[in-house]
């Protein structure tokens, strides 16, 4: 069998007419004029007013906490089952964060147990929908909203998908996104930041351009960062968001074809096809193994790359990372849920360009190694 890659994207559409365009025009830079056009048609695809492209999700991050002022003596909630990119940008910024358990079921951040962890040092949340369903954000913004918190909204993951019919990224105050590969929609590496508040676009503008002022360019009174996104990047960009609904209902059929080919097996946890408020969109296919199996998805990922199948583990808890850890964090603090996912779960290919036939084997070698 020839290797199955987790990931593999589609890029037959514009991409190389756009690309073309770059090239003949020499618009190479993040000035280019395809910026402009992904921005704007990006943003009011998730509905909102002005869209801020970057070179990556974990970027748009950064910048998001720093253009809503988080820092020192500020705590920013966030669920322990996520990316480094969220806990790191709330770190970098010197602000403090506090972790909330998944649910076992969608695992996404519990919502019922954010009230419980909120002081009065509490400045935001930073909500993270997780590997195709979003999280459940009416309370969560009720609450938000009854203490004063602001809203990050990392939908990395969410490009098409929708909260009780409103566009994942049109919910915080400023919301962000990731164009890495294994998206619905890539740019190679990217990242976009949303909001409507014209105010906090042009701070995001300038955090991501260095600061560097109209008038005085070389004088800063903030730091900021090279984080700009280039033409070529945002070229590739348009074309795939021409076909984001294409794709959107390609990987909500390709979950549904892997839950028929799998669901009859013993011990095995698949992706909830959908909850009262959406649908799943797959972004990936995660597994979770039951403890009556005899293996955990370590010794399943080994297994499976032995039969040329690619896997990816599921991300590991904010709580036990080394990198926290050494500091003395979240000593003591247990999240069972989201420790049993690491252990247990991990993804199978989910890229655009599977095809079917490449779906059947894939399963057919799950199969093997969990009976
Ligand atoms: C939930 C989430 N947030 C942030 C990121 C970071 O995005 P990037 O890889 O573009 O930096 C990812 C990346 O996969 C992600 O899944």
């Amino acid at each position: 069998m020839i290797f199955i890659p987790v990931n593999e994207p589609l890029l037959d559409g514009n991409e190389k007419r756009y690309l073309a365009e770059c090239i003949d025009t020499g618009w190479i830079s993040s000035e280019g004029p395809f910026i402009k056009q992904f921005e704007e048609r990006f943003a009011a695809r998730v509905g909102r007013r002005y869209g801020i492209a970057v070179c990556n999700g974990s970027a748009a991050l950064e910048i998001a906490v720093a253009a809503l002022g988080l820092g020192y003596g500020d705590e920013v909630i966030l669920p322990t089952f996520t990316i480094i990119s969220c806990a790191a940008a709330v770190v970098r910024a010197g602000a403090k964060p506090v972790l909330v358990d998944s649910d076992s079921v969608t695992w996404n951040m519990d919502v019922g147990q954010i009230a419980a962890k909120i002081t009065p040092r509490t400045k935001a949340i930073m909500v993270v929908h997780i590997y195709g369903l979003p999280v459940d954000m009416d309370p969560l913004l009720a609450l938000a909203n009854r203490h004063g918190l602001k809203v990050i909204e990392d939908a990395a993951e969410m490009h098409g998908q929708t909260y009780r019919g409103r566009p994942c990224g049109s919910f915080g105050d400023l919301s962000t996104f990731s164009f890495y590969p294994n998206k619905h929609l890539t740019t190679g590496e990217g990242g976009m930041l949303v909001t409507d508040d014209a105010a906090l676009a042009k701070r995001c503008r300038s955090l991501r351009n260095l600061c560097f002022q109209p008038g005085k360019r070389f004088v800063h009174e903030e730091l900021g960062w090279n984080f700009r996104m280039t033409n070529l990047q945002a070229a590739v960009g348009l074309a795939q968001l021409e076909r984001l609904d294409e794709f959107v209902a390609r990987k909500r059929r390709m979950g549904q074809r892997y839950t028929e080919l799998l669901a009859d097996l013993p011990g095995l946890q698949l992706p909830l096809a959908a909850t009262d408020y959406a649908d799943n969109i797959y972004w990936v296919y995660g597994l979770v193994l039951d403890e009556s199996l005899p293996l955990d998805a370590e010794d399943a990922m080994h297994r499976l790359l032995k039969a040329e199948v690619g896997t990816r583990p599921f991300f590991w808890p904010m709580h036990e990372q080394p990198v926290f850890q050494n500091r003395g964090w979240f000593e003591g603090e247990r999240f069972p849920v989201a420790e049993r996912l690491a252990q247990r779960g991990f993804y199978i290919p989910s890229g655009l360009a599977l095809s079917e036939a490449q779906m059947e084997e894939v399963a057919t070698v799950v199969r093997e190694v969990l009976q």
